[in-house]
């Protein structure tokens, strides 16, 4: 790994997805397993690069992987903004909620009969809050017009490259081993890549942002 193309450079990598409390025994959740992300942040490793892992899941320890455990979009958001000081780069694997109960009951909810109104407010946008100057990268989860959200999404989170990702594809997406992903990138270059495993798309992903490449 010393000579590797990331060597004396850190990378932030986040992985999994959000919990925001509903009460104290229920959350609003997704169904991402953290594999992607860790997946980079073993790829960015071996790449030589000291990397921050910071996850919403329990992952296996692997030597060079600091992991900074986190729960909520807010706690993620700090975390990176930490984080990514003197960073080289911040890939966001990460499924954010948007939205959060605008607050938690303290006392667990009571089983009651008809409908339930839960209250939510907007999170905090991490990519578009985090601020300076290293390589970002975004994913974009799509269930529809791949190609046009995540243009939409490079754009508006100032990202270097967004891997779209369209979830509804077998093997791909939440929980999976594999992924199909499109990297789209800032110069306006598309690439389509077939389905592989999370490690070669983790690779791909990690010799795009090469020094000098
Ligand atoms: O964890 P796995 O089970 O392996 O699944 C991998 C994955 C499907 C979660 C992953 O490949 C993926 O697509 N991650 C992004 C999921 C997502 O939330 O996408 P999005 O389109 O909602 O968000 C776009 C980008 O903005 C993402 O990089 C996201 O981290 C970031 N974001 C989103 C919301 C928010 N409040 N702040 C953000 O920074």
């Amino acid at each position: 790994a010393q000579g590797g193309t990331l060597a004396g450079k850190t990378v932030v990598v986040t992985a999994g997805g959000t919990r925001e409390a509903v009460d104290p025994v229920r959350y609003l959740g997704n169904r991402s397993s953290g594999k992607m992300g860790y997946e980079l942040a073993l790829a960015a490793r071996d790449q030589g690069a000291a990397v921050k892992l910071i996850a919403t899941t329990d992952l296996p320890a692997s030597a060079g992987i600091e992991v900074i455990r986190v729960e909520t979009a807010a706690e993620m958001l700090s975390a990176v903004q930490s984080a990514v000081k003197g960073a080289y780069a911040l890939v966001m694997a990460a499924a954010v909620a948007d939205y959060r109960p605008v607050a938690a009951a303290t006392d667990k909810i009571k089983k009651g009969s008809g409908e339930f109104d839960l209250k939510l407010e907007s999170t905090e946008d991490i990519l578009s809050a985090v601020k300076g100057d290293f390589i970002r990268i975004g994913f974009a989860a799509e269930t529809g017009d791949l190609i046009a959200n995540a243009k939409k999404k490079l754009a508006a989170k100032n990202l270097d490259l967004i891997v779209a990702n369209n979830v509804t594809v077998p093997g791909a997406g939440f929980g999976a081993d594999t992924n199909k992903v499109t990297l789209l990138f800032k110069d306006g270059r598309v690439e389509d890549l077939p389905l592989m495993s999370k490690r070669e798309v983790a690779e791909r992903v990690m010799g795009e942002m090469a020094p000098g490449e």
